[in-house]
């Protein structure tokens, strides 16, 4: 009798799963969209959940594509099983499916074997090489998050398929712009020191190309404890030795780098693994100088907790002026594909920076905005 229950339920909750994943995996056919609705089912030109967490962009021949973690249903899709899947769009609103632009490996012995984790990739186009060029966090399969690497992918088509290059700790035997000589001083807290010959550390990460042409990879480093922002070369595919810490010892990760007015600004979360917390930005003049922190800028409900999610990109609107859109993961960790995206507004007023909950809107915020 008591197997009996225990298979019915079995079924039962098997059966729910395939209806589950039957409705992300294959709703109505595709519907126009006119607007951004954050945190709601968002659907590709196929009718299908789109598939690319912990995100970036980039603006390239008139379109923009969107690249993200593909993950699968349950708490396996919290690692790697597909790789990173590509979206474009003209509008913004309106996403088609690229297909996967970088594959995990099924060779056991690669750095991207299936089952690694593969995080938050980001993708440059570097114009003197002409190649796309992707980086993410990377964490060795069955290694849980103590690898903390970044990895760079490249390709020469902006949907891929793209090439695994190499993964690396930055900056081996490096000293940050902003080095002072206490830094040297041994502790079993120092974990720039500890990490000082084998490279640093490199988890949650972004990239950020500057007007001049120059790139930058910001990645949690030293035990998440403190951020870097490091310089790359001028092919974007390693760093150039020029790097800074900043945050020291304040635990911030999930960056997101942006340049409005002359001014750069980064949002950041603090360190709370799946779970949401608030975000901050911080305002510099100049990217490898001194960092302030402002704010939690969200504002609305849950604005304590990102609205629930964290931050991953932000992302500049094309010929619209001032006109940004952060972008944020809100993560299911117990069934990973459900994760939600959050798109809002970054509102400017002075130097006063907000970013305002809206159930629903879409550009047209950025030009009636006072
Ligand atoms: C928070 C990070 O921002 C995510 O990318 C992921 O690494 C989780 N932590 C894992 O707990």
């Amino acid at each position: 009798m008591k197997n009996n229950k225990l298979s019915i339920a079995i079924f039962l909750s098997v059966l729910a799963a395939v209806f589950f994943s039957c409705t992300l995996l294959a709703q109505k056919p595709a519907e126009k969209y006119t607007s951004f609705k954050p945190g709601q089912l968002w659907l590709d030109n196929n009718g299908v959940f789109i598939n690319a967490h912990g995100g970036g962009l980039i603006y390239y021949n008139k379109k923009y594509y969107w690249f993200g973690e593909h993950k699968i249903e349950g708490k396996k899709g919290n690692s790697a099983q597909v790789g990173v899947h590509c979206y474009s769009s003209n509008d913004l609103y309106n996403w088609k499916n690229e297909g996967i632009a970088l594959n995990v490996s099924d060779d056991n012995s690669s750095e991207i074997a299936k089952g690694c984790i593969l995080e938050r990739p980001k993708v440059i186009y570097n114009g003197k090489t002409k190649k796309f060029v992707m980086w993410f966090h990377l964490e060795h399969k069955g290694k849980g998050y103590a690898t903390a690497r970044s990895a760079v992918a490249i390709s020469a088509n902006i949907t891929g398929p793209y090439t695994f290059v190499k993964s690396i700790r930055p900056n081996a035997n490096t000293n940050p712009v902003n080095f002072i000589a206490s830094d040297t001083i041994k502790s079993k807290d120092n974990f720039f020191l500890r990490d000082y010959a084998i490279g640093q550390m490199a988890r949650d990460m972004n990239l950020f190309v500057d007007d001049d042409g120059k790139a930058y990879h910001i990645f949690s480093s030293e035990e998440n404890r403190t951020m870097h922002i490091s310089q790359l070369t001028d092919d974007y595919l390693s760093p150039s030795g020029k790097y800074i810490r900043i945050s020291k010892d304040k635990s911030r990760e999930a960056p997101a780098l942006f340049k409005h007015n002359g001014k750069y600004y980064l949002i950041t979360s603090a360190c709370t693994g799946w779970a949401p917390n608030a975000a901050t930005i911080a305002v510099a003049d100049n990217i490898l100088g001194d960092w302030k922190v402002i704010d939690n800028p969200c504002q609305g409900p849950d604005a304590n907790l990102t609205f629930k999610g964290q931050s991953t990109y932000v992302l500049p609107v094309q010929g619209i002026k001032d006109a940004f859109i952060f972008i944020a993961d809100r993560w299911q960790p117990d069934n990973a594909i459900d994760g939600r995206y959050l798109w809002l507004p970054i509102h400017f007023e002075g130097d006063k920076i907000t970013i305002p909950w809206m159930d629903e809107w879409d550009l047209s915020f950025f030009k009636t905005k006072k």
